[in-house]
């Protein structure tokens, strides 16, 4: 997989999206610190210099970038954090526990026929964040430390991710029913009720009930109806985890 290390940028996604087109397929783009970093539906991704994985994913011909960095980022996670309970929190956080560790950002690239044919995913993993930077969070969050209880080399950990990340391409490019099947069974609040915060702005009440083929949410809302959506926070009560 081709590397780029960056000490500072304003987005790895950014710089991605803006070179797109002179980036090889596979391409990981890294920085030490952002100075805009994004996340998804519009909010800010906090990103202090040397504490955590900033990362940027170059995809083409793939339909569903997500599905790859989520996983991807699941198992570089468990790898480096066993005995850890991580999972995936629809669309494509990954949890531990009732905290957020990970983050993806998808972005379209490219497109033909309406299609998306080449996207960025962004990954951004708390590592080294200490609990009071944690606690500066808008959410309950985690980090590799705070869990393992020891601060991890970043730079080390790179190349975890990259074999993460590889190995998950490979199982997409042989059998992407297969990795389908793997994201949806690792999408822990299947069949759960939840709470739906649309991106329109909308809260919808209803039992998660299954993923459609391109990964939207199939919500069973309360009066029978089925709907699927494609982007929006999924929040539970308390007693579901
Ligand atoms: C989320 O909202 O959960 C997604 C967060 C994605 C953050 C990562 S950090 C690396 C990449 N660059 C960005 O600006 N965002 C993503």
């Amino acid at each position: 997989m081709n590397l780029i290390q960056l000490d500072e940028v304003d987005s790895t996604n950014s710089y991605a999206m803006r070179h797109f087109h002179d980036l090889p397929d596979c391409t990981l783009v890294t920085a030490l610190s952002q100075t805009a970093g994004r996340g998804r539906q519009g909010r800010k991704w906090l990103s202090p210099p040397n504490r955590n994985i900033y990362a940027s994913w170059v995809l083409r011909n793939i339909e569903n970038p997500g599905f790859l960095a989520g996983l991807g980022v699941l198992h570089f996670l468990r790898a480096n954090a066993p005995g850890h309970d991580f999972f995936l929190k629809w669309p494509n956080d990954i949890y531990c526990g009732r905290a957020k560790i990970a983050g993806i950002l998808c972005e379209g690239a490219e497109y033909s026929s309406g299609r998306v044919v080449g996207a960025v995913a962004g990954m951004g993993i708390n590592i080294n964040m200490s609990p009071g930077e944690l606690a500066s969070i808008d959410q309950a969050a985690v980090s590799l430390r705070s869990l393992c209880g020891h601060e991890f080399n970043l730079i080390f950990l790179l190349p975890s991710l990259d074999f993460s990340l590889h190995t998950v391409y490979i199982r997409y490019s042989k059998r992407p029913d297969l990795l389908f099947a793997d994201w949806k069974k690792e999408n822990r609040l299947i069949g759960r009720e939840i709470v739906l915060a649309g991106a329109d702005g909308l809260q919808r009440r209803g039992v998660f009930s299954g993923v459609a083929p391109d990964g939207g949410l199939i919500l069973s809302e309360p009066d029978g109806r089925l709907n699927v959506f494609r982007c929006g926070d999924v929040h539970l009560g308390a007693e579901c985890f």
